[in-house]
């Protein structure tokens, strides 16, 4: 069995990164991200207001934002009370609001415990915030994928502008900014190095280099 956590802030390319290692490894990557927005979308859908803790809790206790994973062809998909919503997390609305719902303890402790047994039965590489902290703290592999914030600016920018949408670097720089302000400074569960992570910086080095450089540490921890 292979298990391996990935955290780091936003923009630093965890996802795709992930994608690609866990593929040359041929193991499942589990895109934890995913079922916080999955969740996001729940309480949308149910009406409720994201702000309000103990609607959203409420939610979660009635078993009404029942977050599941299925592998088709390894590609993950995330299914909310057994409906695929795989095509809709990607939107800005899932992300505002799972970045909302995921300071809520009652909403981690939902995922989290979801997310253990998912790795408790098969070989994985999880990405997120907490893995290499609370999820899996007994990971033999812990990656910390980071890259500073004018680097993660300067890509996002580069996204948008393939995307023939307007982008402008110092307005995306305060949002990166932000985003990590808010997941390093919330109270449950904030975004922080590991102690016994490797921390990859892939300011200076590209997509490749990137994934070389985890597979490598991989490759030093399981054989030495
Ligand atoms: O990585 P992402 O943008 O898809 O994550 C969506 C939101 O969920 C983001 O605000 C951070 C949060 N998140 C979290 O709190 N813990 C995780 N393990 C993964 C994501």
């Amino acid at each position: 069995m292979i298990t391996i956590a990935m955290d780091g802030p936003v923009g630093a390319g965890k996802s795709t990164v992930a994608d690609e290692v866990a593929k040359r490894l041929n193991i499942l990557h589990l895109d934890t991200g995913a079922m916080y927005r999955a969740v996001g979308l729940a309480v949308v859908k149910a009406g409720i207001d994201m702000h309000d803790e103990a609607a959203v809790t409420a939610l979660c206790a009635a078993g009404k934002a029942h977050v599941d994973v299925k592998y088709v062809d390894g590609a993950q998909q995330t299914f909310v009370n057994g409906e695929d919503v795989t095509p809709f997390i990607r939107s800005q609305e899932a992300g505002t609001a799972a970045s909302c719902v995921s300071r809520y303890a009652a909403v981690r402790r939902m995922l989290v415990a979801r997310q253990q047994k998912l790795a408790e039965e098969q070989s994985m590489l999880m990405d997120g915030r907490d893995i290499g902290t609370v999820v899996l703290p007994h990971a033999k592999v812990k990656i910390y994928l980071t890259a500073s914030a004018e680097a993660r600016a300067r890509r996002r920018m580069l996204q948008l502008q393939q995307k023939g949408e307007d982008a402008d670097f110092e307005e995306i720089l305060k949002e990166v900014n932000a985003r990590d302000y808010q997941d390093m400074n919330r109270q449950v569960d904030p975004l922080r190095c590991a102690e016994d992570a490797t921390v990859v910086d892939s300011s200076e080095i590209d997509f490749e280099q990137t994934v070389a450089a985890i597979l490598r540490i991989v490759e030093e921890k399981y054989v030495g």
